[in-house]
């Protein structure tokens, strides 16, 4: 949050540092009264009316007066930083809409059509504005290198804007307790340049890969018979639930779970077997495929680029 990477985040970040400095400031005076009450008690201790003088202009000035002027002055300067978070600088911005679920993340681009999971992608140098709502309970959206925090809350939308020129592959958690496995509620927001940005989208607009081979054939087969399809959208097959996230571009992400652990064949059929071990509670249930429709499915999920 202190090496902030995007012109909101350096509000928010300069907004903590205006904070720490007016609180070593007021630290420093408290302590100095205090002690100077300290000796002034000692020396004072046979004559209490030469102490009275004192009571009532302290009290005021550094009681009422001081702090007024500084949270006023806080306040407004909050009131500006947030300002700037909640409202996009240009209205040309892209529109990414940010669903939050227990416990995981749902990314649509409205305009292209496109949903994937977990995996925010922004392009660089551009605003981008998001739209964040949630399925079921509070949740808060938070990379503390590109912006401040802000929740998701049902029933109604809040806006954050993202503005950075640097690419690069940044951390965000939810910041809000939102039940069990809230600490494996992660993603990360791929910041890219244009070029490539565009490249991801008019991919992740695309429906499934057919399956390359007689193995992936099977896998998708079994995928279709098996209750996945209850919960999860293949687009382009019959599977079209909305439970889970959407697996059309599966393994074009890095990671599975909400960000908890690599994309890779082992840690999916783990997942697959019995995500109740990684993620106690999710609503993902444990499956008893056998090995063989097993490494179809693996074979079939990993071809979904
Ligand atoms: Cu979602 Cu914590």
């Amino acid at each position: 949050m202190l090496s902030p990477m995007g012109a909101n985040a350096s509000r928010a970040a300069g907004l903590w540092w205006l904070m720490f400095w007016i609180g070593v400031v007021v630290w420093v005076l408290v302590t100095a009264a205090t002690l100077y009450a300290l000796v002034r008690r000692r020396r004072d201790r046979h004559d209490p009316l030469t102490a009275r003088r004192w009571e009532n202009a302290p009290l005021v000035w550094g009681g009422i007066v001081l702090p007024s002027v500084v949270l006023v002055l806080l306040t407004g300067v909050s009131i500006d930083a947030m300002r700037h978070r909640d409202h996009p600088d240009a209205s040309q911005a892209t529109v990414v809409q940010v669903i939050g679920h227990q416990w995981w993340w749902e990314v649509r681009y409205p305009e292209r059509d496109v949903v994937t999971a977990n995996e925010v992608h922004v392009p660089a140098g551009r605003p981008v504005r998001l739209e964040l709502t949630t399925a079921d309970v509070i949740h808060s959206f938070w990379v503390p290198a590109l912006a401040g925090k802000i929740d998701l809350v049902p029933g109604r939308s809040n806006t954050l804007s993202i503005n950075t020129d640097r690419p690069g592959v940044y951390e965000g958690r939810c910041a809000e307790f939102c039940g069990l496995q809230h600490a494996k509620m992660r993603f990360r927001v791929v910041v890219e340049p244009e070029s490539s940005f565009q490249d991801w989208l008019a991919a992740q607009g695309t429906s499934a890969a057919e399956p390359a081979d007689d193995l992936a054939a099977r896998g998708r087969q079994v995928f279709l018979s098996a209750s996945c399809v209850y919960c999860h959208t293949i687009r382009g097959t019959a599977a079209v639930g909305s439970v889970g996230p959407d697996l059309t571009h599966l393994a074009s992400r890095d990671t599975l779970a909400a960000g908890i652990m690599p994309n890779t064949k082992g840690h999916l059929g783990g997942w697959i077997v019995d995500p109740q071990q990684v993620k106690p509670g999710a609503r993902m249930p444990s499956s008893d495929l056998p090995p063989d429709d097993l490494q179809a499915l693996l074979a079939y999920l990993g071809s979904l680029a």
